[in-house]
């Protein structure tokens, strides 16, 4: 189904064509002076050189056509110098929802054939706690997947664990230190190890702060971890069972908070996948001729002529041969190239990661481990601060982990729900978890992702201005005057009750849902959930100006209340919808 603005300015162009103007000149755009209309056409001014002819008879020309029979505009009047201002007919605003209302995904059209994408996402490290710089990338990552997928692409999801670096060898150091009897560390030991973990989550969370900070201080401890890590990296056995066991443990508690936040992989490859196939990839480099060797290091060349900056090699192995990010993130690229033949990856860290980023993209293209046509892209997003604008932090100034966080939002928000003494204990807590996981993601995606933004506990989790619990509080009342129409025995209604908008209020709210298409595909192309945000935040307004403005249970003109109603349950549609594509649900009520 074509896009709203599209159908009617097809309407516009070919007026433009009749009265003998080229069609191109006929596209509509949103008026920049709502006061005066609704949309406009410029084409007329456009054309004035091209036929020598003043815009104003031009549009003259047009509008006369419009006028004597369009079904589409209700009034187009021709104003000085040409601009043609237009009001769109109720009929047709009502005809276009109806029709939408039919379709699946509101009329959005599907790709002729889907965008094959594999997305790396989330990105957490094994043996460390999530903190809040893995939280933007998980919801960010999460509701681009959705994004893509609502548009009809399809999307692998894989979370790239960091499990292979030093970290592994700090926590193994660190574990051999307080239990040296275990079977792992006696190199004779042939037997099968236990199946049970030598830790817990919690105790792997403590061991990993303390072996860095220990590794800091003493060399020597840190040349015993340096030396686990390779031992790990070239296959000890023991190593190996041990490094399994910390992943079992750790994978375990991620899932349980990705679940929290309503965030799933389909992948979970970490940069352990690729290890055995990283010999092969830098020989490839090597016989090819793109990776030299520099200072001991081996490296790929990446600087272009057109570069304003310089820009280092791309560092394939460090100089005692230990692959590094980047090797493991070549090497994936090139495994997911085998695998899936992807039309495209995208990568979602911090932007300060656009350095290594352009190293490795360059890189893969010129050895050609991916193919010409696949297309590689990162988005960088900014950093969440804390109200004095600086990285957030918690009181004590410490990293703030993620389940501190996510229960500091649950507990404010348990309070909000909890002062309606209607909702009993457990709903209240399903409510508030719900409520809470709105404010957490609508008040980071509501951003620019690239741009930084300030955490503020207390503007995410209000109930007004443009944060997640106003989306959901607009949902629920919605739910609630349905509720109490089905309670007064109100037949059920259909879009085909809609009738044309009585009242401006209404017209507006008409004109968002419309907009719908327009909105989500122009969301994909930016891979832009703000622009979803800002959609429901003003769909939100606009049906709750209608709502205080609109006695819609005691209408008593049975037609003019089904066909609110049936806009009703179609804002309601479409509020659920976007709020699923970014990732939260709605409560029953709040
Ligand atoms: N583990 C990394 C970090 O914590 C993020 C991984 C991002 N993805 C990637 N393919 N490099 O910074």
């Amino acid at each position: 189904m074509q896009k709203f603005l599209d159908m009617i300015s097809q309407d516009m162009m070919q007026a433009f064509e009749e009265a003998g103007y080229d069609p191109a000149l006929g596209r509509v755009t949103v008026s920049n002076r709502p006061d005066l209309a609704e949309y406009q056409c410029n084409g007329a001014m456009a054309g004035a050189k091209k036929y020598h002819k003043a815009p104003f008879m031009i549009a003259g020309d047009v509008a006369k056509i419009l006028q004597d029979k369009s079904s589409t505009f209700s009034q187009v009047d021709v104003v000085k110098p040409g601009f043609l201002n237009l009001k769109v007919s109720e009929s047709f605003l009502k005809d276009y929802l109806q029709q939408m209302s039919g379709e699946d995904r509101f009329g959005m059209e599907l790709p002729e054939k889907p965008t094959k994408i594999v997305l790396d996402y989330g990105g957490p490290n094994v043996a460390k706690p999530l903190h809040v710089g893995h939280l933007r990338s998980a919801v960010i990552g999460e509701a681009v997947k959705r994004i893509c997928r609502y548009h009809g692409e399809e999307v692998i999801g894989d979370i790239h664990l960091g499990d292979w670096g030093l970290q592994m060898g700090l926590v193994i150091t660190e574990v051999s230190k307080r239990n040296p009897d275990l079977p792992y560390f006696d190199p004779s030991f042939t037997g099968e190890y236990p199946a049970e973990a030598p830790f817990t989550v919690s105790e792997l969370e403590e061991i990993y702060p303390f072996a860095s900070a220990k590794s800091k201080e003493d060399p020597e401890y840190y040349a015993e971890a340096m030396e686990a890590t390779h031992r790990l990296q070239s296959g000890d056995r023991g190593m190996r069972a041990l490094w399994e066991k910390i992943i079992e443990v750790s994978v375990a508690d991620m899932k349980k908070n990705y679940e929290k936040l309503n965030v799933s992989f389909d992948l979970w490859w970490g940069e352990s996948t690729v290890n055995d196939t990283i010999p092969a990839m830098v020989d490839k480099m090597k016989e090819d001729g793109f990776a030299h060797e520099s200072a001991g290091a081996l490296v790929v060349d990446v600087a272009e002529e057109t570069d304003s900056k310089e820009l280092p090699p791309c560092m394939i192995l460090k100089s005692d041969g230990a692959a590094l990010y980047t090797t493991t993130d070549l090497a994936t690229i090139w495994e997911r190239e085998k695998q899936f033949a992807p039309d495209q990856m995208i990568y979602i860290t911090d932007k300060r990661q656009e350095l290594h980023f352009t190293q490795v993209f360059r890189c893969a293209r010129k050895t050609g481990i991916i193919r010409p046509e696949t297309e590689l892209r990162h988005i960088g997003f900014g950093t969440m601060n804390g109200k004095d604008g600086k990285p957030f932090k918690t009181r004590a100034g410490g990293v703030m982990r993620l389940q501190t966080l996510i229960e500091d939002i649950n507990t404010e928000m348990l309070g909000k729900i909890k002062s309606n003494e209607e909702i009993p204990e457990e709903e209240a807590r399903d409510t508030a978890a719900k409520v809470a996981l709105a404010a957490l993601k609508y008040g980071d995606l509501s951003n620019q992702a690239s741009k930084d933004y300030v955490f503020d506990l207390e503007r995410f989790t209000s109930f007004e201005g443009d944060t997640g619990p106003y989306i959901l509080y607009t949902i629920v009342r919605i739910k609630s005057i349905l509720a109490k129409y089905a309670d007064q025995g109100g037949e059920a209604v259909s879009a085909s009750d809609l009738l044309p908008a009585a009242g401006k209020l209404e017209k507006s709210l008409m004109f968002d849902l419309a907009g719908f298409s327009a909105m989500m595909d122009g969301a994909y192309q930016d891979l832009a959930p703000h622009r979803i945000c800002a959609y429901i935040y003003q769909l939100s307004n606009d049906f709750n100006s209608f709502y205080h403005a609109t006695r819609i249970l005691t209408e008593e003109d049975a037609a003019r209340k089904k066909s609110w109603i049936a806009l009703l349950e179609l804002t309601e549609q479409v509020l659920l919808t976007c709020i699923h594509v970014l990732g939260f649900d709605s409560p029953e009520r709040m």
